[in-house]
């Protein structure tokens, strides 16, 4: 993603070389004790609620999470109808190898300089063109759901991919809550500005604050979920506490962080990544082999941890749950 404008151009995913991540890891250390940092200092207020295991047939069980260095592993819980099966990525190549460029542009830089943001407490508006506006704290909001737990894969645009195991609440029950006017036809979503909290944002990397969006019926779907926390966790700094949207049919760029403002619109918004650049990143960004970025291929993917380079699946693997949103589009034209 680097270098739109202002930066040297990232080479594609498969440059992502082993050394780079070995270089993360020495990092681990570090941001590993950062996070418990992080996670004690903010304490009570953001103690994970009462967790309902995501339904399911009840029958399989899901390979439980790894457990954080120092800590009894986790039980293994019954595996919901969204969970893969796949293993999960190691807790700390998932908090240690980020894109968050409100702390810089490296992989190690988020785990590294996050500690800076102080996720509560945080007020969450919820507005547009909905009957029911909110400006809620972020411990009422997370009240009104019961947590769930899935399991999802993640597929970044650079070509590389994680499983990750989160904890969060489906965003078509806040946006029901909220009662869309008739009129509502997107989501859009917006990353807190404040570049004494998110020092990257002082550099014009990107237009800050960092903003997204979905068609409202993507942001209706089942697998569209807000998450507060990840392997049983409440969610790191660098992964985007304290809210952050995780829908996992589309490039890991649509998932945005440190969310401040849900507006439902009438008109298609702005995204960061196509303001940085329309021709590389479009709005729907869904995950597709068929259609490489116009600087790599995205036929295959690495995952992290893995040595060799895997095929990438349409729609990430959710075609079954999803394709159906499009049906009668051009992906290509609507990348
Ligand atoms: N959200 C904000 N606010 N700023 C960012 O730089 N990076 C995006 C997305 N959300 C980003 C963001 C990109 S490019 C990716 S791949 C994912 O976050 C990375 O999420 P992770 O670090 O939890 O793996």
């Amino acid at each position: 993603m680097k270098g739109m404008r202002h930066l040297p151009p990232e080479p594609p995913g498969s440059d992502i070389t082993a050394e780079s991540l070995y270089l993360n890891r020495r990092e681990l250390i570090k941001g590993a004790a950062l996070f418990t940092g992080t996670a004690t200092a903010v304490g009570a207020g953001l103690q994970l609620l009462s967790r309902r295991p995501s339904g399911g047939d009840g029958g399989e069980l899901l390979a439980p999470p790894p457990a954080a260095p120092g800590e009894a592993p986790k039980k293994a819980r019954p595996r919901g109808p969204y969970d893969t099966d796949e293993t999960p990525t190691p807790y700390e190549d998932a908090t240690t190898y980020n894109n968050f460029y409100e702390f810089g542009l490296d992989k190690g830089d988020p785990a590294e300089n996050a500690h800076t943001l102080k996720p509560r407490p945080w007020t969450v508006v919820i507005d547009g063109e909905v009957n029911k506006p909110q400006r809620v704290d972020m411990d009422t909001l997370q009240s009104w759901f019961p947590l769930e737990d899935r399991v999802y894969r993640m597929r970044c645009v650079e070509a590389w991919s994680m499983v990750i195991p989160w904890m969060g609440f489906p965003l078509a029950g806040l946006l029901r809550r909220v009662e869309p006017t008739s009129k509502a036809k997107y989501v859009a979503f917006t990353t807190l500005m404040d570049p004494k909290q998110m020092p990257g944002q002082k550099a014009a990397t990107l237009d800050w604050p960092y903003v997204e969006g979905l068609r409202l019926d993507e942001a209706l779907h089942p697998l569209a979920l807000l998450a507060v926390g990840l392997y049983g966790k409440v969610l790191p700094n660098q992964n985007g506490a304290p809210l952050r949207l995780v829908v996992p049919w589309k490039y890991g760029f649509k998932g945005i962080k440190s969310i401040v403002r849900i507006s439902l619109t009438e008109t298609q918004p702005p995204t960061t990544w196509s303001l940085a650049n329309r021709r590389e990143y479009g709005f729907y960004a869904n995950v597709n082999p068929q259609v490489d970025h116009p600087r790599w291929s995205q036929a295959s993917e690495r995952r992290i941890g893995e040595f060799r380079r895997r095929p990438t699946l349409p729609f990430n693997g959710y075609a079954e749950q999803v394709a159906g949103l499009y049906s009668g589009m051009d992906l290509r034209e609507n990348f």
